[in-house]
C-alpha cells in the first residue's frame, strides 16, 4: 500500500487504523473523510526524530495548517510536540479556540487584514511572517497602537526552481508570495525593518513548493537564505534566530512515486545550515521545517459510494459517485494522481481501466482518469487514498453540496472529528 495507514484485512476488505472501512461507511454514510490518528502521530515523529538527530542546534517542526485544520487536529499536533503554521484569521482562530500553544503559532500570508494582524497581535503569537512593506507598516503602526513589540520573519524567494507543478511551485522570483533576494528588494526590507518601531526582525522563511522529490532544492534554498543572513549580520548588524524552509516534502500518491525518507530532506537543509555556519563563524540558528501533506495526506482516506457505471463504447468507462470536486478538487486544479480501490474488494484484481467521475454539475468533476479499479457495480464501496491533506481544506459547497464530516480513527475506534454539514448549514447564512 502507499502509506502503512491502510491494510487489507482476511476478508478482503479495506481497512483504516484498524477499522474496517464498509463499517465507517454503514455508520457514518458516505462520501467521508477518515484521517488515521497513529499515522498522522508517526508521521509527526519521523520529522521530529529526523530534526533532533540530524541538527545541533534547536529545532521546531511546525504543522502547515491549510493541509488540514480543525480542533481536533490542533491538539494532535500541538501534544505532539509541533508548531503550527496559520494562513489566515479563520486558521488563527481555529487554533486559538483549540488552544494551541501560542508561541509556537506561525503566521503566513500574503495579503493579511488589519484585523488578522491585530488579532495575531493580541493573540500574542510566536511569529508574524512578512511577507511585503505595505503589510510590514501596517504591522509597525498595529504594533504601536497596541505598545506590543511584533516578532517577525520576512517570507523571501530564494529563486529556486523546486520542479513541481506551476500552480504550487513558490520559491522562483515571479512568485507572488514574499521579498526577492536577488533584486536587493529583501535587503533593503531588512533594512527598513531595523528603523520601523515595534518591529522585531528574527529571522527568514522561504517555502520553495510542494510535493517535491528531491532534496537538492532545499540545500540550494538553504545557502542562498544562510548567504543573506550573513549579508544582513555583516551590513545591518542583525542577528537573526530562526531560519524556517518551509514545506513541500513530497509523498507517494501512487505506487510509482518514490520520494525519499523525510530525513533525507531534513538532512539537506540541516547538513547546509551546518556547513555554512561552521565556515562563517555564524551561530546556529533556529531550525524550522513546515511540512503540511506529509504529515496529512498518508493518513487519510475518502470513501464513496458508486452511484452508477457507464460505458462509453470506444469511449471510457465512467464510474460516477456521490462526491467530486466540491470534496477534493485537486485532480480538477492540479490534475493530481492517486490510487483508487473497491474497497470491498481490495484483493480482487483491478482490471478496468475507468474514469472516477464525481456528482457535480460540471464535466471536469473528476477524481481520477484512466485509473485501474476492480469491478464494481452500484452501491460499491470506493476508496480514494492519501487524501488527508488538501481535501477537506480545499473543499466547497459547490452545487450546494454538504460537506462531508471527518471521522478519526485509532485502534480500531472511530469518532467523529468534524461534523457533516447539513442542508441547514447551507442556508445557514441566507438572508
Ligand atoms: N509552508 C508554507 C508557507 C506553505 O505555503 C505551504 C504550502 C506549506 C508550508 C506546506 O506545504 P506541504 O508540506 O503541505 O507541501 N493546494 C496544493 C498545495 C498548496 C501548498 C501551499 N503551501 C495541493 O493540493 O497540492
Amino acid at each position: 500500500m502507499i502509506s502503512d495507514a491502510f491494510w487489507v484485512n482476511q476478508d478482503g476488505r479495506l481497512t483504516v487504523g484498524g477499522c474496517d472501512t464498509l463499517a465507517l461507511a454503514r455508520e457514518y454514510g458516505t462520501p467521508l473523510y477518515v484521517m488515521d490518528e497513529s499515522q498522522i502521530r508517526v508521521n509527526c515523529r519521523n520529522f521530529l526524530n529526523a530534526a533532533y538527530n540530524g541538527y545541533d542546534g534547536e529545532s521546531l517542526p511546525i504543522f502547515a495548517g491549510k493541509s488540514f485544520l480543525c480542533k481536533e487536529m490542533c491538539r494532535v499536533i500541538a501534544s505532539e510536540g509541533f508548531g503550527l503554521d496559520v494562513v489566515s484569521g479563520g486558521e488563527l482562530y481555529t487554533a486559538a479556540a483549540a488552544d494551541f500553544p501560542r508561541e509556537k503559532i506561525f503566521f503566513h500570508g500574503n495579503n493579511k487584514s488589519d484585523a488578522e494582524l491585530t488579532l495575531a497581535l493580541e493573540e500574542n503569537i510566536g511569529r508574524i511572517v512578512v511577507d511585503n512593506l505595505p503589510e510590514l507598516r501596517r504591522l509597525s503602526s498595529l504594533a504601536m497602537s497596541k505598545n506590543k513589540t511584533a516578532d517577525i520573519l520576512f517570507r523571501l524567494k530564494p529563486g529556486v526552481d523546486a520542479h513541481t507543478h506551476d500552480f504550487i511551485s513558490t520559491g522562483q522570483i515571479d512568485s507572488k508570495f514574499g521579498f526577492a533576494i536577488e533584486t536587493g528588494e529583501a535587503f533593503e526590507a531588512a533594512r527598513t525593518a531595523a528603523e520601523l518601531p515595534y518591529i522585531n526582525l528574527c529571522g527568514i522563511h522561504c517555502h520553495i513548493g510542494s510535493q517535491i522529490f528531491e532534496p537538492e532544492p532545499y540545500a540550494t534554498a538553504t545557502k542562498v537564505m544562510l548567504e543573506f543572513m550573513l549579508r544582513v549580520k555583516k551590513e545591518l548588524g542583525i542577528s537573526f534566530s530562526d531560519l524556517n524552509m518551509g514545506g513541500g516534502f513530497g509523498i507517494k500518491y501512487k505506487k510509482s512515486d518514490t520520494p525519499p525518507p523525510f530525513a533525507a530532506f531534513l538532512e539537506a537543509i540541516s547538513e547546509t545550515t551546518r556547513d555554512f555556519c561552521d565556515t562563517h563563524t555564524l551561530s546556529l540558528p533556529r531550525l524550522l521545517i513546515e511540512p503540511g501533506r506529509s504529515i496529512a495526506a498518508p493518513a487519510g482516506l475518502t470513501l464513496y459510494t458508486v452511484g452508477s457505471v457507464k460505458e462509453i463504447p470506444g469511449k471510457r468507462t465512467y464510474v460516477i459517485i456521490d462526491g467530486g470536486m466540491a470534496d477534493n478538487p485537486r485532480y480538477a486544479l492540479y490534475g493530481a494522481p492517486y490510487t483508487v480501490m473497491a474497497a470491498q474488494k481490495a484483493n480482487h484484481p483491478a482490471t478496468q481501466t475507468v474514469t472516477l467521475a464525481g456528482k457535480c454539475c460540471e464535466s471536469g468533476d473528476l477524481i481520477q482518469e484512466h485509473t485501474l479499479l476492480q469491478a464494481v457495480a452500484p452501491g460499491d464501496l470506493i476508496a480514494v487514498l492519501a487524501t488527508g491533506a488538501y481535501n477537506y481544506s480545499m473543499s466547497s459547497n459547490y452545487n450546494r453540496l454538504p460537506r462531508p464530516p471527518v471521522v478519526m480513527v485509532e485502534n480500531g475506534k472511530s469518532r467523529v472529528i468534524v461534523r457533516g454539514e447539513t442542508f441547514e448549514d447551507i442556508i445557514r447564512n441566507d438572508i
